[in-house]
């Protein structure tokens, strides 16, 4: 059960709580089932490697993607990034990325980029964290840039870019386009066939309602062929030799997977199937106008991101006139039971461009899927007294 005292805003970290359905899944794997995956041929070990299939499938029908094995399961939506940016780039190439991009982009880059493997351009976004493709056109190397790494909603202002225009402008560039989907997965259709897709990293464990521990890449098909293996090891395959399989998803789940995650994610995305993407949408919509209508007319506040609530996630950055969003997050927390996040947020480089680099960052308030009015009037009724109080 929740902790009903408690209002938890920190969505975007990751999700709280999960479907009922998620807890028994991974109840039951813990308690009745147990075993690893793809290894052993006893009725258990079976029946986890049939659940295991079961979520490849929901995932892959979820993004549409072509077949279950161009999804392959990691451990978080870092890992997932990893394995694309390190797994694609080799030495010469050019990559184009954003100041609107996660440190689970941007350091994989850097780490290249400081080996002298390769080189890397950022393209900066406006005020509201919104990226122009027309930079992003600008900045390609004919027959040099490989990558554009994208998020394709910031994890701090919420602002949603125009990645469909950005894939446009890269595929005419035969440039491959790898979308950060850690924040928009599981509260905007994602449909990678349709967007033109080539790489989609995302956690499993925000918008997608799975546990912790949970992510996955999408890897358009013949792409594998130019994306190494970073891991390699057993797969339970092709034992009886010491080279990584080439096939599909072994060649990059390496190691006993996640079981109990995965199949809990399972549970996650069926759930939203259930519920319906579109309608979870509007309701974060609605949530995120009030949110910010309450918020907005207070004395001192500055909220940051787009003002159209359909520009954005429900992800909302602010701060208030001297205050330090440090001391603004004990204050939610201790006298009024908010769960917030404050400080720079993974994502260093669009402080810069919001103008909160040299004051600590944002506060950070990021909506749920079971988030209720509620509990947004109660935040907004708070912001009321510590701002005029
Ligand atoms: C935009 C973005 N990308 C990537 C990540 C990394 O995801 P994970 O925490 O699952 O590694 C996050 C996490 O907050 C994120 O917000």
């Amino acid at each position: 059960m929740p902790d009903l005292k408690s209002i938890y805003l920190d969505n975007a970290a990751t999700s709280y709580p999960k479907p009922e359905t998620v807890y028994s899944a991974v109840d039951n794997y813990y308690r009745n089932l147990g075993a690893p995956a793809g290894r052993s041929a006893y009725s258990q070990a079976t029946r986890v490697q049939h659940l295991i299939n079961q979520s490849r499938l929901r995932v892959a029908n979820f993004f549409n993607a072509e077949f279950p094995d161009r999804i392959i399961f990691t451990f978080n939506g870092t890992d997932s990034l990893n394995l694309a940016i390190h797994g694609l780039l080799e030495k010469g190439d050019h990559a184009i990325t954003t100041m609107a991009e996660h440190n689970s982009v941007l350091r994989p880059l850097r780490n290249l980029e400081t080996c002298q493997k390769i080189t890397v351009t950022r393209i900066p976004c406006d005020t509201s964290g919104r990226i122009d493709p027309a930079d992003i056109k600008k900045a390609i190397i004919p027959g040099k840039t490989k990558l554009i790494a994208v998020t394709h909603a910031s994890n701090v202002t919420g602002t949603i870019q125009p990645i469909q225009e950005i894939i446009e402008i890269a595929h005419q560039n035969n440039v491959i386009v790898l979308v950060d989907a850690a924040q928009s997965a599981g509260h905007l259709p994602i449909d990678v066939q349709e967007l033109g897709i080539d790489l989609l990293a995302t956690a499993g464990h925000k918008g997608l309602l799975g546990p912790l521990g949970t992510g996955l890449l999408y890897i358009r098909p013949g792409l594998e062929e130019q994306i190494k293996s970073i891991r390699q090891g057993g797969t339970g395959s092709q034992s009886e030799n010491d080279l990584q399989p080439e096939i599909l998803p072994d060649k990059y789940e390496s190691g006993n997977l996640n079981a109990g995650g995965i199949i809990g994610l399972g549970e996650g995305i069926a759930f939203l199937q259930e519920k319906g993407l579109d309608q979870l949408r509007e309701k974060e919509i609605g949530l995120t106008k009030m949110f910010i209508n309450g918020l907005e007319p207070l004395p001192g506040l500055n909220i940051f991101g787009p003002e159209n609530p359909r520009d954005r996630l429900g992800v909302i950055s602010l701060t208030l006139e001297g205050m330090d969003p440090q001391d603004l997050a004990a204050i939610l927390d201790d006298s009024y039971g908010i769960c917030s996040r404050a400080g720079f947020h993974c994502a260093p480089e669009i402080h810069q461009q919001i103008g909160t680099s040299d004051s600590g960052g944002t506060l950070r308030l990021s909506i749920g899927h079971f988030t209720l009015e509620e509990e947004i009037q109660k935040t907004i009724d708070a912001f009321n007294e510590i701002c005029t109080g």
